[in-house]
């Protein structure tokens, strides 16, 4: 009985962590099977993200041959910092720049994939409303005072906070996000680019998950291939048995 009680409560504060919006996110639906999702996405973080993110674990050559794109490409479409195809995905802000206007200097993005999930970084980019209370004019309901400006707003359009009745404290909480001035992209449009994005830093996250699923499809097919000459060598070693 007293074990039961305890289940019931963990189960009410678990439901309680939940309504409190603490980890609502929405489902990201990336694929990596994708190349197109993930050269789009590629082009997306270099315009929209590498001015202030680094992805240091990442070179553009290694990004070329993953995505299936020529040096080439990469060198002219992708790489706005002067990089040599060989190095690193570096950013051009400095330390000192980035305190100044965000206080912080924004995280590398190599491995946020991982520590964060696909879901909550597609959920993230979708939430940002503006906030006039907020230094740069942005808030987020995801992540609540990030000091990191919307930085798809064109794409997007604006979005505006919708606000419930003032509670017990006086303090007038968000419920809901809505876009007030279109932007470049509709609403499925902006939710494919974010998948895209999402996508793509998931592929930084782990470059050799996209080589060890196309290995995948040939061991399956050499397991086939091996299960189908062992069979043809036990029956002609039964052969004469039977
Ligand atoms: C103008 C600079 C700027 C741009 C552009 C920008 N970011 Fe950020 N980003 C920041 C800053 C600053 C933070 C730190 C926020 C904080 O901790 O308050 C941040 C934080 C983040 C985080 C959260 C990291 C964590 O703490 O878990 C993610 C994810 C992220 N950015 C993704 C992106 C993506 C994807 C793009 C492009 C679509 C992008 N950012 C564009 C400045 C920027």
């Amino acid at each position: 009985m007293k074990k039961f009680a305890i289940f019931v409560a963990g189960l009410l504060v678990s439901a309680t962590a939940l309504a409190a919006g603490g980890g609502n996110t929405e489902q990201a639906g990336t694929d990596l099977g994708d190349q197109a999702s993930l050269q789009r996405g590629a082009q997306l973080y270099m315009n929209y993200c590498s001015g202030c993110h680094s992805l240091k674990y990442l070179r553009y050559s290694r990004m070329a041959e993953d995505l299936g794109l020529t040096e080439e490409e990469v060198m002219n479409n992708l790489n706005f910092t002067g990089a040599k195809f060989g190095e690193q995905i570096q950013v051009a802000m400095t330390a000192e720049h980035a305190n100044a206007w965000f206080g912080k200097m924004p995280p590398d993005l190599s491995l946020i994939a991982r520590s964060r999930g696909p879901d909550w970084i597609y959920t993230y980019l979708k939430s940002f409303y503006l906030d006039e209370s907020r230094p740069l004019g942005w808030n987020n309901t995801l992540f609540p005072n990030a000091s990191m400006p919307n930085p798809l707003w064109e794409l997007q359009g604006l979005q505006h906070a919708e606000y419930g009745e003032p509670d017990a404290a006086g303090e007038r909480h968000v419920t809901g996000l809505k876009v007030t001035q279109p932007g470049e992209l509709d609403a499925s449009g902006f939710n494919q680019a974010v998948r895209d994005i999402t996508a793509f830093l998931e592929y930084a996250g782990e470059p050799a998950a996209l080589k060890r699923q196309s290995l995948g499809v040939w061991v399956i097919l050499f397991l086939s291939v091996f299960t189908f000459l062992a069979w043809l060598l036990k029956k002609e070693y039964w052969r004469d048995v039977h």
